[in-house]
């Protein structure tokens, strides 16, 4: 399975806090945007992962994660032009992409909730051909909305409906075959000049390869799009990190439950950052003797299950 996290845009609806930086650069709480999604991928089992973003943004990603190597991650970087919409990511990684399956995530989506691990790990292993997360929203119109039957079976995708036909939004994480690249090179943009993600849903739906997955209630899902769902996540971060004292999303945390990090860079990196909160934590860890028995609450790790 490879990676991919989109993290283009203007992300004008947050000017002008975006006018000399890329939104997904932005602090959610105490890190920046991308690790969220970073850690989606992370957990999930995938390493080879690529990071598309526009010309100018390209190479502050690569400023913050070189080429992934001490997260035990190979990263490549590739820069798109103009945003032409989600499926173009696919048409622009179709070598990276080759025979494998591909999971997709937008860079401004944050999933949280226990067990998830193990939800994406399931996922994984029962994907075909294409595979949509749905989670129930107030707003389902802002979203792409999945409506399905007793059965879980889709029937329908709209993107942006004005009358929904279920509150179930399709979340910015989806997973493909390696058909994805020659199916996206046949959508049309739509009325807003974009390719548009749900087209390329509706093509698997129509041969009978598209599954959801439910995200349940006890999920939080949240994008970052607007100033105050950019605040709304920062404060959701600081609350359940500061009741459990877990950090949600630290990727060097999950390298080390990985197995990608060692206990001694983990503790080189906490000391070389010591005097801030981050760099306390991953000292914390470091220090700890036994401790896989505090992820998820778990009594096994469950990113220690192989994923082909
Ligand atoms: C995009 C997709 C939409 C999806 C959403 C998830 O919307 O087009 O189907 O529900 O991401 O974040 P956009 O961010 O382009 O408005």
């Amino acid at each position: 399975m490879k990676g991919i996290i989109l993290a283009g845009g203007s992300g004008t609806r947050l000017s002008p806090s975006t006018d000399s930086i890329n939104k997904h650069l932005l602090a959610v709480y105490d890190k920046p945007m991308i690790y969220y999604p970073m850690s989606v991928l992370m957990l999930g089992g995938i390493k080879d992962i690529m990071i598309i973003s526009t010309p100018e943004d390209i190479g502050r990603f690569e400023d913050l994660f070189g080429d992934g190597s001490e997260l035990g991650l190979n990263l490549v970087y590739k820069a798109q032009k103009e945003p032409r919409g989600i499926p173009e990511a696919f048409i622009m990684a179709e070598d990276f992409i080759g025979d494998d399956d591909v999971t997709l995530i937008l860079a401004d989506n944050i999933f949280y909730g226990q067990g998830f691990t193990t939800l994406l790990r399931n996922a994984m292993k029962k994907h075909r051909h294409a595979t949509v997360f749905g989670y129930r929203v107030k707003d389902p119109e802002r979203f792409g909305v999945v409506e399905f039957d007793a059965n879980q079976r889709v029937v329908s995708l709209e993107e942006k409906p004005e009358n929904p036909k279920s509150d179930f939004a399709v979340t910015g994480l989806y997973m493909y075959d390696s058909d994805a690249p020659r199916l996206a090179k046949k959508l049309k943009p739509s009325a807003r000049g974009e390719l548009e993600i749900t087209d390329l849903n509706k093509e698997y739906l129509k041969r009978g390869k598209l599954d959801v997955e439910l995200l349940g209630r006890g999920f939080a899902w949240m994008d970052t799009g607007t100033n105050e769902s950019l605040f709304e996540a920062s404060e959701f971060v600081k609350i359940t990190q500061q009741r459990q004292g877990f950090k949600l999303a630290c990727l060097e945390e999950i390298a080390f439950y990985m197995g990608y990090m060692s206990r001694e860079a983990l503790y080189e990196k906490g000391k070389a950052m010591a005097k801030n909160d981050y760099g306390a934590y991953l000292l914390d860890i470091a220090n700890r003797e036994h401790t896989q028995q505090y992820w998820d609450g778990l009594d096994h790790n469950p990113m220690l299950e192989v994923v082909e």
